[in-house]
């Protein structure tokens, strides 16, 4: 079930986040401690409510705003129960001054800890399992990715159902994954407003995006693993995929600091597939089993999958920019290539281009570093100062000059592209580079930073599920996202 929680700090901000939770929500909670007159207008508001609903009036020193005593607290939950709520969450450090409730009510018995990860959490749930309450809940905050696998690990030692959620942004594949390991339900945030509580994901992503409802036992894990990775678009395109071939996996955001500790997390859980972003892509390579020779050479992994025990790694982001360059230039042997820069992005580039036997010059800002890396590829380098952008095929932005904010920025001087010239931008923030808008004004062929990121995600695809996403679904997908945004 995916809850609603909702903010009440008014009787008509319960009465429209109920109206507003019916359709995308099964349930909804009303958080009646955001409420100082709460007691005056919960009856009305219970009374025509149209789906089931959770009263919670949570105290201060369990992360809510509770302005009651706990005696106050205790007789308006119970006026709760009489007035039909379905369920009433008390905390567990006073239910036992919880009177009777009407038999049809469920008591939630709860516990929260906003700073940490109790060490004793698991006594604690023990204890919560053989003490009142029809259903045990945990909130605590998740100091790293792996405290969610702690949980998930605990939550099957409970017998009554129970709702374990990690909070914070590590947190945030709890209130996803739980329902795989027994969660009964999860909190998700009113559509554009503040949830209750830190690393709620909304309530319309919990069901449309991430299927929350559907996810079972059987469930396929994969996921995108960095730091940060709020604003990752990965979700968006997997998941969009899966859904629209009905696969039973769903696709989460790792928000990983350890990677090596992570994949430990991983591998026991039987995760499926997982991209991996910055600042992991080279970390990752020490704790695969294998590792292809291109991301071996270019020292960067963004995606691994299994192959039987064995976790693999590859780099789909190379293998995409040489295939869609080979496309757009009717193959790249022989062809001259211009790589402007010389990091991370631009080494991977050019052992790829290397291998389709392209000819590369490498220019950097930094001549030093271009001599380098040009040392290990085997091609000429040069700072901007000597390039001319004479007989060049092929010019790709490998710096982040022109990223978002700074927009009104090209890497080159525009005047040097030509209309035979083919482009390509790694930015993909914003969609259209300067860079690539100079290079569309002059007739060449380009390539944008989004073409390749969903370039590289349906090769993702097709490495873990053996087959190509459905044309245009991950596409989609995306473009919904960035429109949302803007
Ligand atoms: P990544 O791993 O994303 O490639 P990186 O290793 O920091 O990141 O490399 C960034 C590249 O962008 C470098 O080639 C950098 O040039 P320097 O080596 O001279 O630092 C280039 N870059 C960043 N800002 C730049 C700027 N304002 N003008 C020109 N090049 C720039």
């Amino acid at each position: 079930m995916i809850c609603s929680a909702i903010r009440c700090k008014t009787r008509d901000a319960a009465a429209e986040g109920l109206q507003k939770a019916v359709g995308n929500a099964d349930i909804a909670e009303l958080r009646i401690d955001f409420s100082a007159d709460a007691a005056d207008w919960l009856e009305e508001v219970l009374e025509h409510k149209s789906l089931p609903v959770i009263v919670t009036d949570r105290t201060k020193a369990e992360g809510g705003a509770s302005p009651r005593t706990d005696r106050e607290r205790i007789a308006l939950l119970q006026q709760a129960a009489l007035a039909g709520a379905e369920y009433v969450d008390c905390e567990y450090s006073c239910i036992q001054h919880l009177g009777d409730l009407p038999e049809t009510v469920t008591l939630i018995s709860s516990f929260h800890d906003f700073d940490t990860f109790p060490p004793d959490l698991e006594e604690k749930m023990l204890e919560m399992d053989s003490g009142r309450g029809d259903i045990v809940k945990v909130a605590v905050q998740a100091l790293d990715i792996c405290d969610n696998f702690r949980l998930f690990d605990t939550m099957e030692k409970i017998s009554k159902p129970v709702i374990g959620i990690c909070m914070g942004s590590m947190g945030e594949i709890s209130r996803i994954l739980g329902r795989k390991y027994g969660n009964v339900l999860t909190y998700g945030s009113p559509d554009g407003e503040e949830g209750t509580a830190p690393g709620q994901v909304s309530v319309s992503a919990l069901k449309q995006m991430y299927r929350y409802n559907e996810i079972n036992t059987d469930t396929e894990v994969y996921g995108v693993a960095g730091d940060p990775i709020a604003h990752s678009a990965s979700p968006d395109i997997h998941n969009a995929a899966f859904r629209s071939l009905g696969l039973n996996a769903v696709y989460v955001k790792f928000h990983v600091t350890d990677i090596s500790l992570f994949m430990k997390c991983f591998s026991r859980y039987g995760f499926k597939g997982l991209s991996v972003t910055i600042p992991h892509k080279v970390g990752v390579m020490a704790v695969l089993d294998e590792i292809d020779d291109i991301s071996e050479k270019a020292e960067s992994v963004n995606t691994v999958f299994r192959k039987g025990n064995l976790l693999s790694g590859t780099n789909t982001d190379i293998r995409a920019a040489v295939d869609r360059l080979s496309e757009l230039t009717g193959g790249l042997a022989g062809r001259k290539a211009a790589v402007l820069g010389a990091g991370g992005v631009s080494r991977g580039i050019c052992f790829g281009l290397k291998e389709e036997g392209a000819d590369i010059l490498i220019v950097n800002r930094t001549v030093e570093k271009a001599e380098r890396l040009a040392g290990n590829i085997g091609c000429g380098f040069s700072g901007y100062d000597g390039f001319d952008g004479k007989n060049v095929d092929v010019i790709i932005n490998a710096t982040s000059v022109g990223m978002h904010p700074d927009v009104e920025r090209s890497p080159i001087d525009t005047e040097l592209l030509s209309e035979e010239m083919t482009v390509f931008d790694t930015i993909y923030n914003p969609p259209e580079t300067m860079l690539i808008r100079e290079a569309r004004r002059k007739g060449c062929r380009t390539l944008t930073g989004t073409d390749m990121f969903l370039a590289q995600g349906e090769k993702q695809f097709e490495i873990w599920f053996g087959r190509k996403p459905p044309e245009g679904v991950m596409e989609k997908a995306f473009n919904a996202k960035f429109t949302k945004r803007t």
